[in-house]
């Protein structure tokens, strides 16, 4: 019998591949998960005189050799398994008999599926915050290396003002301090514990929640049972638009760098190991990463809308299609991981063109820097103003191109100390040792 729940009916199959859907090949992905999750709720259930301390020894011992299995990449959810809480429990009773049965006491597969996906999902949301980390830390370089390397500055992508590559990469990483603080919502919400809402509405047995909590290493629980099992979804959903906000910088960097590397800008260039050929134009050096990332970055941006459609207008409790949104969710953080590190790999690689003012169609970059200047010299600004613009029409603008920006965020005053301050705060609060430290205590 290879369900959980089978008793004597056999399901249709049909009903049975189109429920299971991908189920054993995603599940496969919080196997690990699944397993700590067991070690904290049979700690527990020992504790409450519900498994006695020899069952106890034995079940944990299974459940670690399990562990490693998974972590040397030898575990499979079987062909006829339906997910990896009954892959978990088979080879559990297999192995050790009717010690394996009883884990499952006060829990149901509706609040193992939210811890594991909880302990996943916090997992995930750590590779992205240590990848957005590098990526900032690159930036910042790159800021800070090219600072005095101006850039012209577009207003409706027209000629507007001097900018800098000391801005240009700075203002990204800025961005990324931003996205953290939403990533860092994403956590504080996810980093709550959800086990013990058993099927959704609590359990007669004396569960102690805190105390899974603490094994778990989660920051709090999700109190109420009820809310507990709301969490799935709107935990997806407020992860989405974290990975949506990350995302969303890194697309509109990669629209920039397609942008600059197009021959009529020409502002920055990469080795042309980097870039792609064309099977027909001899010529051609594409900027096919940036693209790809663009086009992935922009897919993830749709992903709160996905989340929010699939779980509008579903009422409290559980329901089976929240398996889906294991389909949405999986994918998104490997895209959103695989963009972080490949927007490094580009960056260490980056050469900025130092002398693109030097061309003549930049000089009106310029006009408010003479306009200004007149203004400190005692003119009005509207006057001043109109003597620039008449300059620029007859033909006679020469300007100065020293320019003297002094304030807080300005081409001469990056602040980009300030803004790697405001990371290492976000950074710090993230208690990702607090994690590290519970799961190696589990498995120990
Ligand atoms: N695969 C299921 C999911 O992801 C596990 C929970 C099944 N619970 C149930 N009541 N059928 O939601």
């Amino acid at each position: 019998m290879s369900k959980l729940w089978q008793k004597t009916t056999n399901v249709n199959k049909l009903v049975e591949n189109f429920t299971v859907g991908r189920d054993r090949e995603l599940d496969r992905q919080m196997a690990a998960f699944d397993v700590l999750g067991s070690l904290a709720h049979t700690t527990m259930l020992q504790s409450i005189g519900l498994m006695d301390a020899d069952d106890l020894v034995l079940v944990q011992r299974e459940l670690k050799a399990i562990y490693a299995d998974i972590e040397q990449d030898n575990f499979i959810i079987e062909d006829g398994v339906e997910d990896v809480h009954s892959q978990v429990e088979m080879l559990l009773t297999q192995r050790i008999g009717d010690a394996g049965k009883k884990i499952h006491s006060g829990r149901s597969r509706n609040d193992q599926v939210l811890v594991d996906l909880k302990l996943f999902f916090r997992h995930q949301l750590q590779q992205v915050v240590q990848e957005t980390n590098k990526l900032f830390r690159q930036l910042i370089q790159l800021s800070e290396q090219h600072k005095d390397v101006l850039l012209p500055g577009y207003t409706h992508l027209q000629v507007a003002m001097p900018s800098s590559f000391g801005l240009w990469f700075g203002a990204y990483a800025e961005g990324l301090v931003d996205d953290l603080e939403m990533v860092l919502a994403a956590w504080k919400i996810t980093n709550k514990n959800p086990l013990g809402s058993a099927a959704g509405y609590g359990s007669s047995f004396p569960l102690n929640r805190t105390m899974t909590t603490q094994l778990l290493g989660f920051e709090s629980l999700n109190h109420n049972v009820v809310y507990a099992q709301m969490g799935r979804g709107k935990t997806e959903r407020i992860i989405a638009q974290a990975l949506s906000s990350v995302a969303a910088t890194l697309a509109k960097m990669a629209m920039d760098q397609c942008l600059y590397l197009s021959q009529n800008f020409a502002f920055v260039s990469y080795p042309e190991n980097l870039t792609t050929g064309s099977s027909i134009m001899p010529h051609k050096k594409n900027p096919d990463v940036w693209e790809i990332m663009r086009g992935k970055c922009n897919r993830l941006q749709a992903l709160p809308n996905d989340v929010a459609m699939m779980t509008t207008n579903l009422p409290s409790g559980y329901h089976r299609e929240l398996q889906l949104l294991k389909e949405l969710l999986f994918p998104a953080f490997v895209d959103l991981t695989d963009c972080l590190q490949m927007a490094t790999f580009m960056l260490q690689n980056i050469t900025v063109n130092k002398t693109i003012l030097d061309d003549p169609k930049y000089a009106y970059l310029f006009s408010v820097e003479e306009v200004n200047k007149s203004v400190l010299n005692g003119t009005p600004f509207r006057d001043a103003y109109k003597q620039v613009g008449l300059a620029i029409e007859q033909g006679n603008f020469n300007p100065d191109k020293n320019i003297n920006h002094t304030h807080e965020g300005s081409i001469g005053n990056l602040q980009n100390e300030q803004i790697s301050e405001a990371m290492d705060k976000i950074l710090e609060s993230f208690d990702f040792k607090k994690v590290e430290d519970a799961i190696s205590w589990l498995v120990k």
